[in-house]
């Protein structure tokens, strides 16, 4: 298949675009480069460098069986202080991009939603059935464009695939993390073994948890590639399927943080601060509707894996 991807020159849109050419696809990138780095476009990717939505309707009248959206903002923190980038930057922009999906009869989409929609939930592991209750504007903007999906598929025949990310870590090879502003816990803890920051901060030891650190489902980035070609391979007209991503296993903050010791040998000094702003103290995915509908499967569930290529990315660079 001839596909766009949104945002390819970022963390997981690069990787899903390395994936996508490795198994045949035709890729086309376009990504404003805001976030993302030119060199992580894979090769054989011709890469635009443009905010698509500008360009969305020129470069799709090129003819297109497909789009994978990566590109948008993904900080809660930020999303909560400048709500209008969000709404701007996720909504407004992905609804220009579903009319010119329209207009020039583009019939794929696969959607980078997240686990951020469903908010505190009542029950782990969360289904796709669970309330949607998202606690930040991130959240609520990527549920805001899931809904718009849902009613493009119905009334226009869009073959759509929304896919919820739990944690993402992980590297594969040279495509990797590496954000201007680093918030995630893996990356941050890392720079303390590579000596770029002095300790890691752990926000709350008093959460309801067996070690009071908050609980995340942290999948490996190459897995999440792999759902991603399933997602876009299988995706039906009419139809918006939606699938949590991730392993069903939480690790806390403090396993994470003893994960990366092992991996780097650093002894990584850890000292509690408060918690923050935002953060449900458990986040487990139940994908049992991707494995049973996509055939998806895992294959790097283990924490010490995700860190070890977490660490072999940060020490390449
Ligand atoms: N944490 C620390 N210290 C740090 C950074 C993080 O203790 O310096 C903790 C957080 O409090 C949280 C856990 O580590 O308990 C994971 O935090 P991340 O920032 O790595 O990830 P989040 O769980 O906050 O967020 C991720 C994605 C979001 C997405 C969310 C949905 O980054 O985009 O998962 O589950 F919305």
């Amino acid at each position: 298949m001839k596909l766009l991807v949104t945002g390819g020159a970022g963390y997981v849109g690069s990787n899903c675009s390395a994936r996508l050419v490795e198994a045949g696809h035709e890729v086309v990138v376009v990504d404003d480069l805001s976030t993302g780095h030119a060199d992580a476009v894979p090769e054989g990717c011709r890469l635009i460098q443009a905010d698509f939505a500008d360009v969305a309707s020129t470069v799709l009248g090129e003819g297109f069986d497909g789009v994978l959206h990566f590109a948008a903002k993904s900080l809660v923190g930020e999303s909560m202080q400048d709500p209008a980038k969000y709404w701007h930057g996720n909504v407004v922009t992905t609804l220009r991009l579903l009319d010119a999906m329209r207009e020039h009869g583009t019939s794929r989409l696969v959607f980078s939603s997240t686990a951020a929609v469903y908010g505190e939930p009542d029950d782990v592991p969360i289904p796709e059935t669970a309330p949607t209750r998202p606690t930040n504007t991130y959240g609520a903007t990527k549920l805001a464009v899931d809904h718009m999906i849902t009613s493009y598929a119905a009334a226009h025949g869009l073959a759509a695939v929304s896919l919820r990310y739990f944690n993402v870590a992980g590297a594969q090879g040279r495509y990797g993390e590496r954000h201007a502003t680093e918030t995630h816990l893996i990356p941050l803890v890392l720079q303390v073994a590579t000596g770029q920051r002095e300790q890691i901060q752990v926000f709350g030891d008093d959460w309801p948890t067996e070690d009071g650190t908050c609980i995340r489902d942290y999948i490996h980035v190459t897995d999440l590639a792999d759902a991603h070609l399933l997602a876009i391979e299988n995706a039906t007209a009419g139809k918006h399927a939606i699938y949590n991503l991730g392993n069903g296993t939480g690790f806390s903050v403090l396993q994470v943080i003893e994960a990366c010791r092992e991996a780097t040998g650093h002894e990584i000094p850890a000292k509690v601060a408060p918690r923050r702003a935002g953060d449900p103290a458990v986040l487990v995915a139940s994908s049992e509707r991707a494995r049973t509908e996509l055939g998806w499967k895992p294959e790097r569930a283990d924490i010490a894996t995700i860190v070890q290529d977490a660490w072999a990315f940060t020490q390449s660079r």
